[in-house]
């Protein structure tokens, strides 16, 4: 029997998560300020929005601002700020236009008002588009996540008068912010670290793990196809043998 990957042909992820890394390297190479490194990132994304919408993706999540990065100089930061308000204004129409539903995952409370009361109308705009869910990880940190969930896991075992001892998988699961969608089956960060940096903590348990060299703004529709590539030709194996998995998915 063979041991060599199993390659099935066509196989897309359903949910892909992007660590989009290396705006500021990108600007610093070229001199100029890191802002400008951000304001090409939203490029890439945009590409890659449309790549992963067309490739039949279900879900994108893309991680746009991490609960630590508000250490960063306050002159970055409000940059940040103001470019997320500037996308947002003007991305609403391709979404709706792509029948893609934005959500935002994160601590948004942290945000100013202005910058929340846009955040929810997008949400409520796109929320009956029937394409592609396109998370914005947005002052998310995995252990917020976690945290939040356990929270409201808490009241729910309070409120039920439950043992702890009756604590599932699945009961934590349905308050993470991810809920709604699949666990994301690949993981991709650009710009040539190779972290998970607080991003999907619990929900990356079983991804695929994908890194590149590549800066993001310079990441494009082939580096894309690329990871798509290695993607279809690991072996997820769930704890399983190989020839587990083989068998059971030739007599798929
Ligand atoms: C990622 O690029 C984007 C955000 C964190 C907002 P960086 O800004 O981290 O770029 P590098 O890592 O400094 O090159
Ligand atoms: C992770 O990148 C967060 C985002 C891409 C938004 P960072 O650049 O903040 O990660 P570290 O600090 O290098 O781990
Ligand atoms: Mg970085």
């Amino acid at each position: 029997m063979s041991t060599s990957p199993q390659v099935i042909a066509n196989r897309v992820p359903r949910h892909v998560a992007i660590v989009m890394d290396g705006n500021g390297r990108w600007a610093r190479a070229r001199l100029l300020p890191r802002l400008f490194g951000h304001h090409r990132g939203v490029e890439a994304a945009r590409r890659a929005i449309r790549y992963c919408s067309r490739a039949g993706v279900e879900c994108l999540t893309l991680f746009a601002f991490s609960s630590e990065n508000w250490k960063r100089p306050e002159e970055e930061v409000s940059g940040l700020m103001a470019l997320f308000m500037t996308v947002l204004e003007r991305e609403t129409t391709g979404l709706l236009k792509h029948q893609v539903c934005m959500r935002f995952i994160g601590a948004r409370g942290d945000f100013s008002d202005t910058l929340q009361r846009k955040i929810a109308e997008v949400e409520a705009e796109t929320r009956s588009c029937g394409g592609m869910v396109l998370q914005i990880a947005a002052n998310y940190g995995g252990r917020w996540d976690i945290v939040q969930a356990v929270q409201a896991l808490v009241r729910e075992v309070q409120v039920q008068g439950l043992d702890p001892s009756a604590i599932t998988e699945p009961m934590l699961e349905k308050y993470l912010s991810t809920a709604e969608v699949p666990e994301p089956d690949l993981f991709i960060r650009t710009g040539g670290e190779q972290r998970i940096s607080n991003f999907l903590l619990w929900q990356l348990a079983y991804s695929e793990l994908y890194f590149s060299d590549c800066l993001w703004p310079e990441f494009d529709e082939k580096a894309l196809q690329q990871a798509f590539d290695a993607y279809a030709n690991r072996q997820r194996r769930f704890g399983m043998t190989g020839d587990q998995v083989s068998r059971s998915s030739s007599h798929a």
